[in-house]
This record gives structure tokens, C-alpha cells and sequence, in this order.
């Protein structure tokens, strides 16, 4: 087959999975658990992929569609609009989504002035050859499909910002406020991670984030990398992670933690060994505390194909919000160490 022809029949099994739901891979739907996993910021994101899993939507469209609402909410400053902005006060999205089904993929990193990274992901897996697009040349293609620029920092991302800048160093020019009631310094690696099971049985998830608050101009961490921040094998499983994105990328996690399913592990396991796994290969010091344990967080939310789920984090309980299609709920994680302690 020549490789446009290909290409072209890829897209329509694409087009295929979101028009038609579950088009050749329905299964007998007694049988099939649907559930969502999300980030503890993902409420909302699990409701609304569940009530859309309910009409029969593929499970790519209902995780996308329940992001779209923390991204598009300026409240939450760990993604989309609000976001929290690098070093500079520019804020730079990383996203990625993976689809089961066709076993397909797209990514946008340091994305800048859409607030929808998630859906230009999935732009990218649907209507382009590639996986991954970043910087300029992501917010050429997300306007060449008609996304708008806007700016993306808010009054309040920029005031945690300004705070951070005035408060780096007693020496320089800026100086801190005085004002008592100013923002708090928040720096944080927040994403939202969705994965879900569909009726059919098919699994989908996305990863959305504005990354680590203050970093470097063009750091890309683990959210819209494949098999770090995200990853789907339709016959097994699917994982997403919040958190340390530099030590996901090195443990390329969540591919690991759906191995780990594959060779038998429930879901809350192979969240558990990836934790482990990573806490081992922490060996440098400035990731170690004095008691030798890691300075960072990572959390995993999985499902699978059974429609079982669970998440672990290295320091925890983190809360989590699930939607086993009973109820919609935040629940506590498993996790390696009391993060009281
Ligand atoms: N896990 C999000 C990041 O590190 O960018």
C-alpha cells in the first residue's frame, strides 16, 4: 500500500473510532466494566467521561472531553489556562493521548497561547504522520486548525509568578511585596491524567499539563511523552502519572506499569512497582533527602481491561477520582511511604 494511501486509511479508522463508537471492536457489553481514573484535580473530568461513555462515546473522546474542563477552568493552575508559566511568566503546555483501538498516538510540547494542549494532541495523532510536535511548530498546526491564541496567564498564575521572580534572590533589583495577603509561591509539577474503558472494552487516556512551575523556557517533562506520561495497550491496560515528570522519563513509567499488568500485576500493583522501581533508580543526590529517601512525588492511575483499577504514589495517600460508572468518587491512593511521616 503507498504510504498516503495508508496514511489516509489510518485517519478514517481514526474518524472511524470517534464518529461510529466502537466500530469493530465492540465486544459483548454484559460483560464489560466501564470505569475513568483521574488525577485528584479530575472530578469533573471523570463525570463528564463517564456520562459520555454511557451515550456510547469511545473512551478517547470522553477523557478528552473531561480534560478539556480543568483545562479550560483558570482556576486550577496546574494546566491549560491558569497554568503556572516557566521562568519567563510564558506559560508552555505539554499534552499527549493515547488510543487504544488503533493503538495511535499524539503529542504537543512547550505549546504556548492554546489552552486546549489535549486536543491539539490529538490533532496531531489524527490529521498529521507524526506523534509529536513542539514549540512553534505546534501552535502553527493548532492555528492551522483554527485554534485562536490567547493569553494564557491569569491575573492570578501571574501574581504566584511576579511573587516567585521577587523572591529569588535578596540581591537583585525586584523586591518582594509587602503586602501579606500576596499570592503564595506555589511551585508545582500539577497535571490531570485521564484514562478510561469504554463500553466496548476499548481503552484511551490523555495527560494535559502546564509541567513544573518556573521552569527553563522549552523543559519538557514526561506528560507528552509516550510510555513516560501516558500509555495504552488496548489488549491489556492503561496508565497515566502525575508528578516528577524527569524521573518518569528516565523509568518511562507508565509503559512499565502496563508490563507489569500484562504478566498478571492488578492495576494498584503495577502502580506500586513502578514506584518502587523508581524510588531504586533515585541514586543522585540532590533528588535524595538526608534519610535517603527521594525529595519528589510521582503518582500512577491505571485500569484494566477487566475494568479494575488503582492507583499508588511514592508518598502518599494522594487523592484520586474515579468513576466505576456507579459512583463518582475521590479516593485515597496506596503509596510507599506516609507522607505525614
Ligand atoms: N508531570 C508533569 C511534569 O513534570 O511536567
Amino acid at each position: 500500500m503507498k504510504r498516503r494511501t495508508f496514511i489516509k486509511s489510518g485517519i478514517m479508522l481514526g474518524a472511524a473510532s470517534s464518529a461510529i463508537p466502537n466500530i469493530s471492536f465492540a465486544r459483548n457489553s454484559d460483560k464489560i466494566k466501564p470505569v475513568v481514573i483521574s488525577s485528584g484535580n479530575g472530578q469533573r473530568a471523570t463525570a463528564k467521561a463517564m456520562e459520555m461513555i454511557n451515550n456510547g462515546s469511545d473512551a478517547l473522546d470522553a477523557v478528552i472531553a473531561g480534560v478539556n474542563i480543568i483545562e479550560d477552568d483558570p482556576e486550577d493552575n496546574s494546566v491549560g489556562l491558569g497554568g503556572l508559566p516557566n521562568e519567563d511568566g510564558i506559560v508552555e503546555l505539554d499534552a499527549c493521548c493515547m488510543h487504544g483501538p488503533t493503538h495511535n498516538a499524539g503529542a504537543v510540547a512547550s505549546l504556548r497561547n492554546i489552552k486546549n494542549p489535549s486536543k491539539v494532541a490529538r490533532l496531531v495523532m489524527e490529521r498529521t504522520d507524526h506523534v509529536l510536535i513542539v514549540g512553534d511548530g505546534a501552535l502553527r498546526f493548532a492555528k492551522a486548525h483554527g485554534f485562536k491564541e490567547e493569553e494564557l496567564l491569569t491575573d492570578h498564575s501571574r501574581k504566584i509568578w511576579l511573587k516567585w521572580k521577587e523572591n529569588l534572590n535578596k540581591d537583585d533589583d525586584w523586591f518582594s511585596p509587602s503586602d501579606e495577603n500576596s499570592a503564595d509561591i506555589e511551585s508545582t509539577t500539577g497535571t490531570i491524567s485521564c484514562c478510561a474503558v469504554d463500553l466496548a472494552g476499548n481503552i484511551s487516556g490523555v495527560t494535559t499539563t502546564s509541567g513544573l512551575s518556573f521552569k527553563i523556557p522549552g523543559r519538557v517533562g514526561d506528560s507528552p511523552i509516550i510510555g513516560a506520561g501516558l500509555y495504552v495497550d488496548n489488549e491489556v491496560g492503561a496508565c497515566g502519572t502525575t508528578g516528577r515528570g524527569e524521573e518518569n522519563l528516565k523509568n518511562l513509567s507508565c509503559l512499565l506499569a502496563v508490563e507489569f499488568m500484562r504478566m498478571g500485576d492488578s492495576p494498584e500493583e503495577a502502580c506500586l512497582k513502578v514506584c518502587k522501581r523508581i524510588v531504586r533508580n533515585a541514586k543522585i543526590k540532590s533528588l535524595l533527602k538526608e534519610n535517603g529517601k527521594p525529595n519528589f512525588n510521582v503518582t500512577f492511575y491505571a485500569v484494566n481491561k477487566s475494568g479494575a483499577y488503582g492507583c499508588a504514589s511514592i508518598y502518599g495517600p494522594k487523592k484520586f477520582a474515579l468513576h466505576d460508572s456507579q459512583k463518582n468518587q475521590v479516593l485515597d491512593s496506596a503509596y510507599l511511604f506516609n507522607k505525614m511521616k
